[in-house]
């Protein structure tokens, strides 16, 4: 078997901790892996003018996958300064960004949950056509036919190999024009899948219902801003930022990265909770269509939580080193009942 190539991006903070525990794991895999280490963010900026260098651009462009720690960004904006995650995912046409909302084996976790939010991942207000005068300022809203499309049918896909049940989530109700284009897609896209059952929800309502009733959904699908917030909201549901894995994707390839940031106010300690990047891990190898490896990665981060090895973020006092050592064990020993 030829060998899939692993870009790593540990970036700054606890990325420098987390990335390395996900290595870890890959290599536990036993899965023919090559891997190439690059770097990018805050540190690298200061160190060499640009927080994205082109070999860095480079080899993520020619690796199968990345998996990304996590970089610091400054609070007040600087010259030549860009966050690199976000060219990364707008230079490799990630177009759609997943975050699965799972219930964990933790008291800080309501159970009954698994679902799966899938954010279209280039335009919508992020497109950065933006301008003002002292007394008004205007922000675009962008929404494409095709990206809309490209989003729904990819969620519509996934939604095939779980439960079967798409919500579109929307506001056209006011915003008649973007989220109108945005929902006659989605709706033309459904037609495609009539195995898969679909409705549509407005956001406001989608909001409440995250909280209020998140068993009943299965996949969401939505436009950049409103996914960004509401898979935030949906990750505290189930323990938060420590265990919060997401992917950006397109049909090639994928950056695959814990939701976290590069936590200034414990990096540095051996504290930093790992499972978000184990998370990220088993979408990696999920998509490089490792199905059952990435199932037994997930089973044995349950297995860890179940038995309290917790880091402080969790309540508990294990350290980075001693959960990922869990976690491995735990992998090693579930590949032993399977007999593989
Ligand atoms: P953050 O996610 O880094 O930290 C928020 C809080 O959660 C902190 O108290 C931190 O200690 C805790 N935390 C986060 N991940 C954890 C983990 N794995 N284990 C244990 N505790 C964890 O968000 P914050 O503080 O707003 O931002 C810090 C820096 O990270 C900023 O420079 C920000 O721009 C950057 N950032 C980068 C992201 C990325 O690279 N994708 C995403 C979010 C923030
Ligand atoms: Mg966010």
């Amino acid at each position: 078997m030829s060998a899939w190539t692993i870009c790593l991006i540990p970036g700054d903070g606890i990325g420098r901790e987390v990335i390395p525990a996900g290595r870890a794991l890959l290599e536990a895999t036993g899965l023919p892996f090559a891997f190439v280490e690059a770097e990018a963010g805050w540190q690298t900026f200061q160190e060499r003018g640009t927080a994205l260098p082109e070999e860095t651009l480079h080899a993520a462009r020619t690796a199968q996958a990345t998996l990304f720690g996590a970089v610091s960004s400054p609070l007040q904006p600087v010259e030549g300064y860009r966050s690199p995650i976000v060219a990364l995912r707008r230079a490799l046409d990630l177009y759609a960004n997943l975050r699965p909302v799972i219930s964990q084996p933790i008291p800080g976790s309501r159970p009954g949950i698994d679902l799966l939010i899938v954010r279209e991942n280039t335009e919508d207000l992020y497109v950065g056509r933006e301008r003002a005068t002292e007394d008004e300022a205007v922000t675009e809203r962008v929404i494409t036919r095709r990206a809309s499309e490209r989003i729904v049918r990819l969620a519509f896909r996934l939604a095939r190999e779980r439960r079967k049940h798409v919500t579109i989530v929307h506001k056209a109700n006011v915003l008649r024009a973007t989220c109108g284009l945005f929902r006659e897609a989605a709706f033309a896209v459904a037609r495609e899948f009539p195995d898969v059952r679909a409705d549509e929800m407005l956001v406001d309502t989608a909001a409440m219902r995250l909280i209020t009733n998140p068993e009943a959904f299965d996949v969401l699908v939505t436009t950049n801003l409103f996914g960004d917030i509401l898979s935030d909201e949906a990750a505290a549901l189930v323990g938060g930022l420590g265990l919060a894995p997401s992917a950006n994707i397109n049909e090639r390839q994928g950056v695959f990265e814990p939701v976290h940031g590069s936590a200034p106010d414990i990096a540095g300690r051996g504290i930093a909770n790992p499972m978000a990047t184990f998370g990220a891990v088993a979408m990696l190898l999920d998509h490089l269509g490792e199905r059952q490896v990435a199932s037994r990665v997930r089973q044995a981060i349950r297995t860890v939580l179940e038995r309290g090895c917790l880091t402080p973020d969790l309540g508990g006092k294990a350290t980075t080193a001693e959960v990922t050592e869990q976690v491995l064990r735990a992998f090693a020993d579930l590949a032993e009942t399977v007999g593989g």
